[in-house]
């Protein structure tokens, strides 16, 4: 069943685009992983579901949560899905959790916006809290945010996340504030917990092993658009579009040590400055005339004129 869908979304700001037909659907419980470079519009497609947009942006096309188009759904509305249906993980957790109130206030908010006492969503909070592998629960409720370490803020935001028992996570790079072993614990708590509650998730990573580890499905945006969408566990053996195989190709491991890493060579474009046929064409091995000339249409997972070529 789908629980999130964009088709042909697009979003500008002014006369600048920022996002281009992207067109993309979430089953209930899958994991969905955005790759891609800087400014690539990663944050701004997770941020649309929400309408968490910069002020004065245009938006077109649709984008539906459980077959509601957000757009018709009101503040009200909106509300009710940023407090109830979808929960979201930022890389920042000191800029989500308030920091003069204590950890127990933060986790109990939205439970007792929605009518649970005092003593029964303290009880949630530090459930959850265990959960999510935050031993002596019932004292970080009492802590306030400069008391917990990154790693163990973030696992609080997790539990917030998951406290309201939502259907999607938009998780936008939960862990890349965090130093090494602990942005593999804290991914590895998100995989579990969503696992096991068959929730959907949009996660949005710099990593594409990490996105191949944890999602079903990758999907590759460059200069506002998706350029290719593939099933995780078939990233390196079917990645046709040849961004997707520039990005593969410059991950560290992949050259012998000492060697210098190769990186997808040229400079990254925006929607606004991509060139007007594939916006990959300035940038790509192989681009003809054709390239330059016509923006290519999605042909089974990628958005290429060469698929047949570049094999
Ligand atoms: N508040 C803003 N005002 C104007 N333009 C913005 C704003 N935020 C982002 N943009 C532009 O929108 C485009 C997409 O940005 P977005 O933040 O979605 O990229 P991203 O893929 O998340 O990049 P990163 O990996 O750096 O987080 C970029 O060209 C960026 O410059
Ligand atoms: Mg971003």
């Amino acid at each position: 069943m789908t629980l999130l869908e964009f088709e042909n979304l697009r979003v500008s700001l002014g006369d600048r685009p920022i996002l281009r037909n992207v067109t993309l659907s979430v089953a209930a419980g899958e994991a969905v992983g955005l790759v891609g470079e800087s400014g690539s519009g990663k944050s701004m497609t997770v941020r649309s579901v929400v309408r968490l947009l910069p002020e004065g942006a245009a938006v077109t096309g649709a984008v539906r949560f459980e077959g509601a188009d957000i757009a018709s759904l009101g503040a009200a509305g909106l509300r009710r899905m940023r407090s109830r249906d979808v929960a979201m993980v930022f890389q920042d957790p000191r800029a989500v959790v308030n920091p003069v109130r204590t950890v127990g206030d933060f986790l109990t908010e939205v439970l007792r916006d929605q009518g649970v006492n005092r003593a029964d969503a303290l009880r949630k909070a530090a459930g959850s809290l265990s959960e999510v592998g935050v031993d002596d629960a019932s004292r970080r409720l009492a802590q306030r945010p400069y008391e917990l370490s990154g790693g163990l803020l973030q696992r609080v935001v997790i539990a917030a996340a998951l406290l309201t028992e939502p259907k999607l996570i938009l998780a936008d790079e939960p862990t890349t504030a965090l130093d090494v072993t602990t942005q593999e614990e804290v991914v590895a708590i998100l995989d579990e917990q969503r696992r096991r509650r068959s929730v959907a998730l949009m996660f949005i990573t710099h990593d594409l092993e990490l996105a191949a580890a944890v999602c079903d499905r990758i999907a590759v945006m460059y200069a506002g658009e998706i350029v290719e969408i593939l099933p995780a566990d078939r990233l390196h053996t079917e990645a046709r579009h040849p961004y997707t195989r520039a990005l593969l190709g410059s991950r560290p491991g992949t050259v012998p040590p000492g060697q210098r890493l190769r990186t997808v060579p040229g400079v990254p474009q925006s929607a606004l400055t991509a060139p007007p046929g594939c916006v990959f064409a300035d940038r790509c091995p192989h681009a003809e005339d054709r390239c330059r000339d016509t923006r290519p249409a999605f042909r089974g997972s990628a958005a290429c004129h060469l698929l047949e070529e570049v094999r």
